[in-house]
């Protein structure tokens, strides 16, 4: 079988590898030998990680310091990687909004939105060219449980991953004949500063950053999208068998009753 530096080049970008499960796809694919381009605001925290892979894998690692919710992020990160092409590219960055609607910041849904969604289309539009070219590659969009129904209180957000899970699935199809492998994968609760920094509903169960990444690099090439964990998976196909109207009732009567502690703090 083709490693996946044969299958798809030899370098890979992950935004929002300063901590939680970018970090976690960073340290795998400098294990598989990539050469990475490491994104995220806190560049000491990147530099720091690029150093210890750099000597343990003997890899070339660029780190940049960008905010990918302001406009001028893609040339800040060109800036860094000049002519370098992308072989991997896993739109990993992301934040949390949590709370009744109203009462959220409209600028702070707008950097989500911008965020969570802008930035990957953005990235993906940049990136897919050299790929194509190439007629190899892989991009990853981090979806959600959250992403596959609607979710009272976390609405912006949830919509956001809704837009990750069906932008990676259509392009799954779109670009196959590129030979580029597209994947959304939609990991439940994890654990990472997301729940703390989001206010985010961590559900039932709550897994580690590395397992989201294993069950991610073995569905990508064989599906457009894949739910981690089998609790999460059952949770999502159970409220399919409900009308809408009842799964969103339910989705928000969970909300404020059993998480009314973490989202209205
Ligand atoms: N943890 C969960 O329970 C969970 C569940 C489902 C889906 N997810 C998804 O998984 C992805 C990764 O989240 P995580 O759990 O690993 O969270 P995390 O530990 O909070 O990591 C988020 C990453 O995104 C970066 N980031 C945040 N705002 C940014 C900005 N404006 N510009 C550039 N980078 C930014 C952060 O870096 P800086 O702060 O240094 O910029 C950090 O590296 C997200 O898309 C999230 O929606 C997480």
């Amino acid at each position: 079988m083709k490693s996946l530096k044969e299958k798809y080049g030899s370098w890979a970008l992950v935004t929002g590898a300063s901590s939680g499960i970018g970090k976690e796809f960073a340290k795998y694919f400098a294990d598989e030998g990539f050469n990475l381009v490491l994104v995220a605001r806190r560049i000491e925290r990147l530099e720091e990680l690029a150093k210890q892979l750099k000597e343990k894998n003997n890899i070339d690692v660029i780190s940049v310091c960008a905010d990918l919710s302001k406009d001028d992020f893609l040339s800040l990160v060109l800036e860094k990687i000049k002519d370098i092409e992308i072989n991997i590219l896993v739109n990993n960055a992301g934040i949390g909004s949590s709370g009744r609607f109203e009462t959220i910041p409209t600028e702070k849904e707008i950097d989500l939105v911008k965020l969570n969604c802008l930035a990957p289309l953005i990235l993906t539009h940049h990136f897919v060219k050299g790929m194509i070219k190439n007629k190899k590659g892989a991009i990853i969009f981090l979806g959600s449980i959250v992403a596959f129904q609607p979710n009272p209180f976390v609405s912006t957000y949830a919509a956001s991953k809704s837009f990750n899970l069906m932008m990676g699935s259509g392009l799954w199809y779109e670009l196959k004949k590129y030979n580029i492998d597209v994947l959304s994968v939609s990991p439940g609760g994890t654990r990472t500063e997301f729940l703390r920094t989001g206010k985010s509903n961590s559900g039932l169960i709550v897994d580690e950053p590395e397992n989201v990444v294993r069950t991610a690099i073995n569905a990508l090439g064989k599906k457009p999208s894949i739910v981690h964990g089998i609790i999460n998976k059952t949770m999502i196909k159970l409220s399919r068998l409900l009308p809408l109207k009842y799964s969103t009732r339910l989705a928000g009567f969970v909300a404020r009753t059993i998480n009314k502690v973490i989202m209205f703090a």
